[in-house]
């Protein structure tokens, strides 16, 4: 089997492995997916796209025929030396991972010189070390290992596969690291080729950067708003020196999604193991909760309570092109609406059948105008682009009250005011 455009296999189809799969299948890849679950194998064999990622769906049909699913690893096996892991590895409450979808996924494996995982579900720092003494103790040193995380972003995720910033590639010397320093290579990407613990913490440490960021510059928007600062201003000051630069600095009602929440616990209780207080990490948690419950205090502000009134929420996944609801603000916010006496009307053009399953007593609207219909206020809670086109002239008719607070900082405030609605965003004048 020559290194080059080798076949790979890809455990795990959710979205990381999805669009591992079909990024590697582009570029010129046989790939055989396993996954445990028979459904979603079986709609992805009819070539149905389980999840929603734009681009993901064309990128999938236009390589089929070198794309195989399956729920049998002993496919993979057969056809392929690299096994890329992308299978759920949530956290515990001690911040180690929990690891049974891998260890289900070595137990399949014998021992076989041929064979390496390539990890691409972030794990906590340490975890490659703790899996390759496991793979001694059942008797299966041959396999190799290698740590290759993932930086995607979702609703950009074909996109960033096919142009990462970098490819990081951990391992401890073999013929794996080689292979996939070869397979990433047509992508012409930087690589920091490095010991596994190293590429480990990369991951985490990106990931709880950018969070900070983001409850740095919110923190900074809640100061603009005692001092008569605007912090959409202040960004742009401030993103304009090359060192710090504008990404990340968009203050909002806090960040969600599946990564930066359980990432940055994921560090923290890791650092707390070995007996070191990450303190920073702490403040941006908490940051990140206050951030999410503040628009509750400027409803109530501007409303003089909130019993009985009705509030319309313009989005509900955690953010933009994606229909990921896990850990998205308005899992809090709409919670602490409701709690406070509020009737929650909201829509969200993708998310809607994912936020059934989450949240109870609020309902759904089937367009933007029919959530604010009769709504004392509205909330953008994501900025999906069909929001920021609204014709807020149709929307003060339509609402009874007339306060629009902007959690993303995302609408034109001149045009909502010349609407005759009264404008809040998050640091802003
Ligand atoms: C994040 C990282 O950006 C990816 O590099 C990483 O691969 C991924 O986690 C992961 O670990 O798998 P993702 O969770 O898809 O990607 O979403 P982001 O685009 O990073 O946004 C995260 C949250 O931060 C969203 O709720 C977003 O609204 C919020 N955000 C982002 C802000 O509030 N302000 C900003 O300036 C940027």
């Amino acid at each position: 089997m020559s290194n080059q455009r080798q076949p790979i296999g890809v455990i795990g189809t959710g979205y990381v492995g999805l669009v591992t799969a079909a990024g590697f299948a582009e570029i010129g890849s046989e790939v055989w997916c396993v996954d445990i679950d028979a459904e979603k194998i079986a709609r992805l064999q009819r070539g149905e796209v389980p999840i929603y990622e734009p681009g993901l769906e064309e990128l999938l049909a236009r390589n089929s025929e070198r794309l195989h699913f399956s729920t049998d690893l002993g496919d993979a096996l057969e056809h392929a030396r690299l096994l890329f892991v992308a299978v759920g590895t949530p956290p515990t409450h001690s911040g180690d991972a929990d690891l049974s979808a891998v260890h289900a996924v070595m137990g399949a494996i014998p021992d076989s010189q041929d064979h390496a995982l390539v990890m691409k579900s972030t794990v906590p720092c340490g975890t490659g070390a703790s899996l390759r003494r496991a793979f001694s103790e059942q008797g299966k040193s041959g396999l190799g290992y290698v740590s290759c995380p993932e930086f995607l972003k979702e609703g950009s995720a074909v996109h960033d596969f096919l142009h990462p910033d970098r490819v990081v590639v951990g391992d401890e010397g073999g013929w794996a690291g080689d292979a996939v320093v070869e397979l990433y290579a047509p992508l012409g990407a930087p690589l920091v080729r490095t010991d596994i613990a190293s590429a480990e913490m990369v991951k985490l440490a990106s990931n709880a950067f950018l969070a900070t960021k983001i409850s740095f510059i919110n923190e900074i928007a809640n100061v603009c708003e005692e001092t008569g600062a605007d912090v959409v201003e202040v960004a742009r000051g401030m993103g304009l020196d090359d060192r710090i630069g504008p990404k990340f600095l968009h203050a909002g009602i806090g960040f969600g999604g599946s990564c930066f929440p359980k990432d940055v616990d994921a560090l923290k209780q890791l650092a707390g193991n070995s007996g070191y207080h990450f303190q920073l990490l702490t403040a941006v948690i908490e940051v990140n909760e206050l951030q999410k419950r503040r628009v509750v205090g400027k409803l109530n502000r501007h409303l003089g309570g909130l019993a009985g009134k009705r509030v319309a929420l313009l989005g509900l996944a955690f953010k933009p092109n994606t229909d990921d609801m896990r850990e998205a603000s308005s899992l809090v916010l709409s919670a602490r609406l409701m709690a406070d006496g509020a009737a929650v009307c909201a829509y969200d053009p993708i998310a809607e059948d994912q936020a059934r399953k989450l949240v109870n007593g609020i309902t759904f609207a089937d367009s933007a105008l029919g959530a604010v219909r009769g709504a004392d206020a509205v909330v953008l809670v994501t900025e999906w682009p069909e929001f920021l086109e609204l014709g807020w002239e149709q929307v003060a008719e339509a609402m009874s009250g007339d306060l629009v607070v902007d959690g993303r900082n995302a609408l034109d405030p001149e045009r909502v005011r010349a609407a005759g609605l009264q404008y809040e965003g998050i640091g802003r004048r």
